[in-house]
This record gives structure tokens, C-alpha cells and sequence, in this order.
């Protein structure tokens, strides 16, 4: 019996080779599911929960996925990277392993690079609800040795070269979670809900993680590093997908049955009317994703981004430090530096009229009575270059029946541009060009 099935799974995936995409359609790219983490459609959905308490632990998530951000001069960028808190994105997405594919589901993560799932024979896995991949049962693993480019790129702590001149990562996160295996290079397989095509690229570089533990539990098979570093998934597709990928998330108020989109490659080229583009600023860590804010606007007020006490690094026009703020695609909320928080949350008060409450959960600080006659306001974040209205969905969320929370809090150390303040938007990174861009859209559209 499983040998039939093995036969037959064998014969798919030839057919599957022979339809793959040439090289030119390669070029074009391919678009994937985000499946948000509290979708029923993700296997971390918990149908226990009520979607209220999905709103609040997501806004928790925002907070330790913040503590990972924490960059003091003191700390280098390697030390950043290894106090990563694992598994606090918010999306997941699928990706077909080896050959033949097997299916597993990785944490989307534009705040690291590394690319890993749980490997067979664990030494220690956490229990996941796919099948662990067994690295014996594909015809196109390879285990990277110690002169690979992959093997190099790996921190000199999180790498090591085994006896048998092969390479080994160990990850530790800053709340002692740890993974760590063979560095490896796998056929990674793509394929497009509802499209039946599929993108297989040769020879991407992960981790095979045979010890995985911490607070990964449940948490989907590993995570897939999107950061602008040379591990990650997009700066491994490279030139294949023009250095270019773009998502369009799903605002959390939006019901139903729709999913968001990430794109690789020029498919997810973003052009027309309404596109602005803001420059990416390089600084350590290369992970991040750093763009420059020089002010938010409410009404015709407008609010300077407040310059950080380290004002040695250069300036623009409006006194913002180039690259103040990172933008992240797994942070619910939005972090700006406490001076200009304090400033904008005071005049978003005065605009709002409406009854103050307390956050049933009292993390977020300005609330609201919801009702149909609450008028909120629109926010314009002033990106250099690149001016982007913030709809009420992008600046507020709800956080019960009747409680409606202003969705941007103060930050303790770095700013970053969360997830609810990009929903409606078409947001492409272009690696190569070192632009992020925005185009307003229904991204629900065409589902
Ligand atoms: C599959 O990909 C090709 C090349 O990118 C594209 O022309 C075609 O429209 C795609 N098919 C579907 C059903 O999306
Ligand atoms: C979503 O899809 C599931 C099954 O695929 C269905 O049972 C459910 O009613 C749908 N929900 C909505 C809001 O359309
Ligand atoms: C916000 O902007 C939208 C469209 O850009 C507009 O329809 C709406 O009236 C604005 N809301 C307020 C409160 O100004
Ligand atoms: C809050 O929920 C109401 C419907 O219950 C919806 O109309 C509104 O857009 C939501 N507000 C935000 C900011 O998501």
C-alpha cells in the first residue's frame, strides 16, 4: 500500500517537473498564501479562543516581539540577531520541501534571516501537526560543508564545522529556545492557491534543525527568515525574483474567508497610480528593513519624527535621523519614539469625540466607547518621499465588542512600522533598487 502511494506520489511530482516554469517564467515570480496565525485556516488556530482574545494576544505578541528588536550601541548586530525571540510572526506560509515535495508551514519573519525547519531524526522536536521532514527520503538534500557561502554567512557563535567537514548552526533566543542541526541545500517548492502553478528553486540553504526547543511549541515547522540579510529566503531567490517580493495584508477587521498574499519576483511589481516609494536605508543589522519617517500628520497638524538622543548619524531636512524606523511585516503595532507618541496620542484626543474607556486588558492607553458615531480620524505617515494615509483600520483596532484602541504605542528603544498600519497596501520591498513602495489596495480584491 504505501508503496503504491509512493509510486504514485513519484509520478506527480514528475509531472509536476515537467510543468514547472522555465527560467522566463521563473522571472515572473510566483504569489503564496500569508495564512495569518489566527485564521481557521492556520493549525496554530485555536478555536478556543474568542476572537477577542486573538486581538489581545496578538498586541502582546507585539510587545515581546519588540524586546527582540532592543539594539543598544553596546550590542552588536550579531548579538541582535541571536536574541531573536523566535516564532512571534504573525504569518504563516507554505513551502514544499525537497524532492519529492513534502509540505511544511513556516513562520514569515522580515525581522531574520535564517530559514529552518524541524528535520528528521530529531535529537528534540517540538510536536507539530505536519509530518517532520526526513531529509533520507529526498533525492536532493545536501548537507553544506564548512567552505559553503552559507556556511561563511553564519555568525562565527551560531556556526561550527563538525569532523566530518560539514556544517552545523545552533540558534539561541534570547528566552533560551534554541535550534540548531545541519546547514543544508534543498529544492524549496512554491505553489499558488488556486492557480496550480508552482516555482521550485534548487539548492536554497537551511537549517535542518535536529534539536528544537523553547517556546516553539505548536508553532508551525520553523520559521522563514524574509530579512535583507544573506541567509534569507529572499536575498537566496535573488536575481530569480529580481530582488523584489511584495505582500498585501488583510486588515484584522475584514471577516471572512480571505487570505493575505506575498509575492516573489515581478508579479508582485508594483505600479500605476497611488504607488509612493521611500528609499531603504542601509544600517546594522542588515536583517532590518530601515526606512526613514520624517512626521505623521492629524488634520493639518504635523508631528515631527523626534530625533533620537544619539543625533551623531546623519539627518535629513526635517532633523529625522535616516532610517529611524523599521518596517516589519510579524508586529501588530506601530512604536514610535515616546516624545513624538505622547505628541500625536495628545492630538488625536482632541480630535476624537467620543467616550475614553479602559483597554479591557489595559496595555493599549487610548481608548474608545466603539459606536457607530465615533468618528476617527486619518493619519498620514510622512515617509521620505513617500506619503502614506493611514485609514482608521491602519491606526486603530478592536479589541472588544465595544472597545476600539488606538493601535501605536510608545517604544522603548526602536521604532517599527507594524503590520495593522500596513493593511490595505500593496508593499513591495525592492532589494535591488534599496526602495520599499505603496500602493493602496483592496486586499481582499480578486479572491
Ligand atoms: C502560471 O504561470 C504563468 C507564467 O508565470 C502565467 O502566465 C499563467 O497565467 C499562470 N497560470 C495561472 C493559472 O495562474
Ligand atoms: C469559511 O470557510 C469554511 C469552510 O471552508 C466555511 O465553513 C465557513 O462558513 C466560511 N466562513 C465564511 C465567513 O465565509
Ligand atoms: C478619510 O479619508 C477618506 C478617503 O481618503 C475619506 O473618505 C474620509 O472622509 C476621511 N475621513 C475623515 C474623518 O476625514
Ligand atoms: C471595528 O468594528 C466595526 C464593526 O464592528 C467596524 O465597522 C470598524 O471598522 C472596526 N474598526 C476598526 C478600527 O477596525
Amino acid at each position: 500500500m504505501a508503496k503504491i502511494q509512493i509510486f504514485l506520489l513519484s509520478l506527480l511530482i514528475n509531472s509536476l517537473t515537467l510543468i514547472s516554469p522555465t527560467l522566463g517564467a521563473l522571472k515572473q515570480g510566483f504569489t503564496t498564501d500569508l495564512i495569518h496565525r489566527d485564521s481557521p485556516l492556520s493549525p496554530l488556530y485555536n478555536p478556543s479562543l474568542d476572537k477577542w482574545e486573538r486581538v489581545r494576544k496578538s498586541i502582546r505578541r507585539s510587545f515581546s516581539r519588540v524586546s527582540r528588536y532592543s539594539l543598544s550601541s553596546s550590542v552588536s548586530p550579531n548579538d541582535v540577531v541571536s536574541e531573536v525571540k523566535p516564532a512571534r510572526g504573525e504569518y504563516l506560509m507554505e513551502v514544499y520541501l525537497g524532492t519529492p515535495p513534502v509540505k511544511q508551514l513556516g513562520i514569515v519573519d522580515t525581522g531574520s534571516d535564517l530559514i529552518w525547519t524541524q528535520c528528521q531524526p530529531c535529537t528534540q522536536c517540538f510536536k507539530q501537526k505536519l509530518p517532520i521532514f526526513n531529509p533520507r527520503r529526498s533525492t536532493t538534500y545536501k548537507v553544506q560543508s564548512c567552505e559553503s557561502k552559507a556556511c561563511q554567512a553564519l555568525d562565527p557563535n551560531q556556526g561550527s564545522c563538525s569532523r566530518r567537514d560539514t556544517c552545523e548552526y545552533i540558534y539561541t533566543y534570547g528566552d533560551q529556545s534554541h535550534t540548531s542541526g545541519d546547514v543544508a541545500a534543498e529544492t524549496f517548492t512554491f505553489k499558488s492557491r488556486n492557480r496550480g502553478n508552482t516555482s521550485s528553486f534548487p539548492r536554497i540553504s537551511f537549517g535542518c534543525g535536529i534539536d528544537n526547543s523553547g517556546t516553539f511549541s505548536e508553532e508551525g515547522s520553523g520559521l522563514i527568515g524574509l530579512g535583507g540579510g544573506p541567509l534569507s529566503l529572499v536575498s537566496q531567490l535573488g536575481s530569480s525574483i529580481g530582488g523584489k517580493f511584495s505582500y498585501c495584508l488583510i486588515p484584522f477587521a475584514v471577516e471572512g474567508n480571505f487570505t493575505s498574499k506575498i509575492n516573489f519576483g515581478t508579479k508582485g511589481e508594483v505600479s500605476g497610480r497611488g504607488v509612493v516609494s521611500t528609499l531603504l536605508v542601509q544600517k546594522s543589522p542588515e536583517t532590518f528593513y530601515f526606512l526613514t519617517l520624517e512626521g505623521i500628520s492629524i488634520g493639518n497638524k504635523r508631528i515631527p519624527f523626534s530625533s533620537s538622543k544619539r543625533s551623531s548619524l546623519s539627518t535629513n531636512d526635517y532633523g529625522s535621523e535616516e532610517g529611524n524606523i523599521i518596517i516589519d511585516s510579524g508586529t501588530t503595532l506601530t512604536f514610535l519614539p515616546e516624545d513624538t507618541y505622547s505628541e500625536l496620542s495628545n492630538s488625536v484626543k482632541r480630535i476624537i469625540r467620543g467616550t475614553p474607556v479602559l483597554d479591557p486588558s489595559r496595555t493599549l492607553d487610548l481608548c474608545y466607547q466603539a459606536s457607530r458615531s465615533l468618528k476617527l480620524p486619518n493619519l498620514t505617515a510622512h515617509f521620505t518621499g513617500a506619503d502614506i494615509q493611514l485609514r482608521p483600520d491602519n491606526t486603530f483596532i478592536n479589541v472588544s465588542e465595544d472597545v476600539v484602541c488606538f493601535a501605536f504605542v510608545p517604544a522603548q528603544d526602536i521604532s517599527i512600522f507594524g503590520n495593522v498600519a500596513q493593511a490595505n497596501y500593496l508593499v513591495e520591498y525592492d532589494l535591488e533598487e534599496g526602495t520599499v513602495s505603496f500602493k493602496p489596495t483592496d486586499c481582499t480584491e480578486g479572491q
